[in-house]
């Protein structure tokens, strides 16, 4: 495998070019081809096994585009097949969780919230992690219905999506949480908007940058970062319309090239 050779990101859609941000302020140097299955999205209401053959899908994908890594940046596929995939491809493959972890550490009210789609909440993966981690804290999980979609259609600031959070969000109020675990790699283009709503003292987290550093680790560890003071190549390819992609991606639009395909 060649250092040039692109780090590969997909997910259900367009949220996992919130990873891709982290990768790239952490990594600016890589080439990287993403695939937004937005066809296909959202993956949350699937089965496992449909999430499953999705996820065989895309990585099939980037094997074909030469990548050297591949990072699921989908909660949802991560925690319904990241296992399989790691059993099927010798590639090195990171996945993203939700960050309990560090929110039942420091979480002072004993409070949780974890907003993610039913496929992760209700994935072995995931209630393993909560489980490990939460035997002491209260947690308000709450399925992010409708969320990816409006996202997906760009309707962030829509009358719709802030309602939506509203009712999402008020059992997380009532129980008085500190921490808000974002366990989708969708929402943290909601951050703006969560902000608005919830009390001052809530902090929100994401596992962006946890996937970025472990991204990097992995490459350094065989040697595959690419050479520093190198223009990357920045692809992303989505198999719906690429208007929410260039809206969400604007402030790099100089530098990546957003394109249309079949996958
Ligand atoms: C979805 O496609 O339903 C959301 C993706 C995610 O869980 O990150």
């Amino acid at each position: 495998m060649d250092k040039n050779n692109p780090i590969g990101v997909f997910d259900s859609g367009v949220g996992g070019s919130s990873i891709w941000q982290e990768i790239h302020k952490l990594l600016p140097f890589e080439n990287v081809i993403y695939l937004a299955d937005s066809k296909n999205a959202p993956y949350g209401n699937k089965s496992s096994e449909e999430i499953i053959a999705l996820s065989i899908k895309n990585v099939e994908k980037l094997r074909e585009l030469d990548c050297k890594i591949i990072v699921v940046a989908c909660n949802t596929a991560t925690t319904n097949a990241v296992w399989t995939l790691r059993e099927n491809y010798k590639i090195p493959i990171i996945g993203i969780e939700p960050a309990i972890k560090p929110a039942a550490l420091q979480t002072t009210s004993k409070s949780v919230g974890i907003l993610a789609t039913k496929g992760t909440l209700s994935s072995t993966l995931f209630s393993k992690t909560a489980k490990e981690f939460t035997k002491d804290i209260s947690v308000v999980e709450i399925i992010g219905e409708g969320l990816v979609l409006l996202i997906e259609a760009g309707k962030l600031d829509s009358p719709e999506m802030i309602s939506l959070l509203k009712t999402h969000t008020k059992p997380m109020i009532e129980a008085n949480i500190d921490y808000l675990v974002l366990g989708c790699s969708h929402y943290p283009y909601l951050i703006p908007q969560l902000k608005k709503i919830l009390p001052e003292n809530v902090k929100i987290i994401d596992s962006g940058e946890a996937v970025a550093r472990q991204t990097k680790t992995v490459l350094q560890s065989l040697n595959l970062l690419r050479e520093e003071n190198t223009t990357p190549k920045l692809q992303f390819y989505t198999n719906a319309e690429t208007d929410t992609l260039k809206l969400l991606l604007k402030d790099f639009a100089e530098k990546i090239s957003i394109e249309k395909r079949d996958f």
